[in-house]
């Protein structure tokens, strides 16, 4: 399975991509959390990247690009991968491309479709694991014990991109940068449309269904 999740901020692009990748056996790429392990390890990326994320920005292709040729290029993403947020822009899926190998019919892309509304109210109660990288939502998926992880107890925190200004500008960058990104798919058959609205098992049942 080779896979690329397209969706606005707070889509569920994390939450299935996670799932997905571990009923799949391959490795669940997400460019944020290498960004944000990046600012938490305090490397010269992780110094660059941080007040971009913060902002709601994105961060610039080139520097993308160095972290996604590394990654592909381990020995566990050979026979397949989930990426979770990349390609942003139309120039990353362009390069994109002449790594995984021009015109690639194995590739496939999955549009989360959630409205800007819905999309405010999720993010605003999203709480995650900062050991983990686990995911919760205090209404839809609370954990067991009041802000405490499932899995190893830690506690859970909001992300600093989550307040009010940065989502919204989150949110720009998807309408201008993004979405043309799932146009560029569109126009090589590559791209399914999935409602992202629903209990997160439904939403996956609905994914699996149109990978089917
Ligand atoms: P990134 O970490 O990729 O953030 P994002 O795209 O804004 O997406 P999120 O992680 O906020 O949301 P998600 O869609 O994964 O939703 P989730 O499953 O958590 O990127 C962060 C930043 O890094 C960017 O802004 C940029 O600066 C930089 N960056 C990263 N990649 C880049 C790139 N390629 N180029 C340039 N810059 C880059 O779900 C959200 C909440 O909703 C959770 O609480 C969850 O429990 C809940 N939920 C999920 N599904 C449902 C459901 N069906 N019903 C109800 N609640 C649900």
């Amino acid at each position: 399975m080779k896979l690329i999740f397209i969706g606005p901020p707070g889509s569920g692009k994390g939450t299935q991509a996670k799932r997905l990748a571990s009923l799949h056996g391959v490795p669940h790429i997400s460019t944020g959390d290498m960004l944000r392990e990046a600012i938490a390890e305090g490397t010269e990326l992780g110094r660059q990247a941080g007040p971009i994320m913060a902002s709601g920005a994105l961060v610039p292709d080139d520097l993308m690009m160095g972290i996604i040729r590394d990654r592909l290029g381990k020995s566990d993403a050979a026979e397949g991968f989930i990426l979770d947020g990349f390609p942003r822009t139309v120039v990353q899926a362009e390069k994109l491309d002449s790594i995984v190998g021009n015109g690639d019919k194995g590739l496939r892309v999955l549009q989360l479709l959630v409205p800007d509304e819905v999309i405010v109210k999720r993010i605003a109660l999203r709480r995650s694991c900062p050991s983990c990288g686990a995911i919760y939502h205090l209404e839809s998926a609370p954990p067991a014990t009041d802000n405490l992880c499932d899995r190893d107890g830690v506690e859970l925190m909001a992300r600093p991109d989550d307040n009010e200004t940065a989502v919204r500008k989150r949110l720009e960058a998807f309408h201008r940068q993004t979405l043309p990104v799932a146009t560029f798919y569109k126009a090589q058959s590559k791209l399914r449309e999935v409602d992202g609205i629903g209990p997160v098992d439904e939403v996956f049942e609905r994914i699996e269904k149109s990978l089917n």
